[in-house]
């Protein structure tokens, strides 16, 4: 099933930050926009200010910066 769906419809369905619902097209969108640090992402989108402390979103925001 996954292969039948964009990569761009998918971005909008995944939450890389998931305790600010904050999905990976609103990231990736970020980075274009110039954000090149984990701090200016969220900065921008608000991802990895949630409760966990960017525990679980942390490693995914870096990985993109790095592959965009
Ligand atoms: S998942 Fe991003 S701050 Fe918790």
């Amino acid at each position: 099933m996954e292969q039948n769906i964009s990569p761009e419809i998918l971005d909008k369905l995944t939450k890389v930050c998931l305790c600010k619902s904050v999905t990976r097209a609103k990231i990736k969108q970020a980075i274009k926009d110039g954000a090149n640090t984990f701090e200016k992402v969220q900065e921008a989108t608000g991802a990895g200010t949630g409760s966990c402390g960017a525990k679980r979103c942390r490693e995914k925001i870096e990985e993109l910066i790095r592959e965009t």
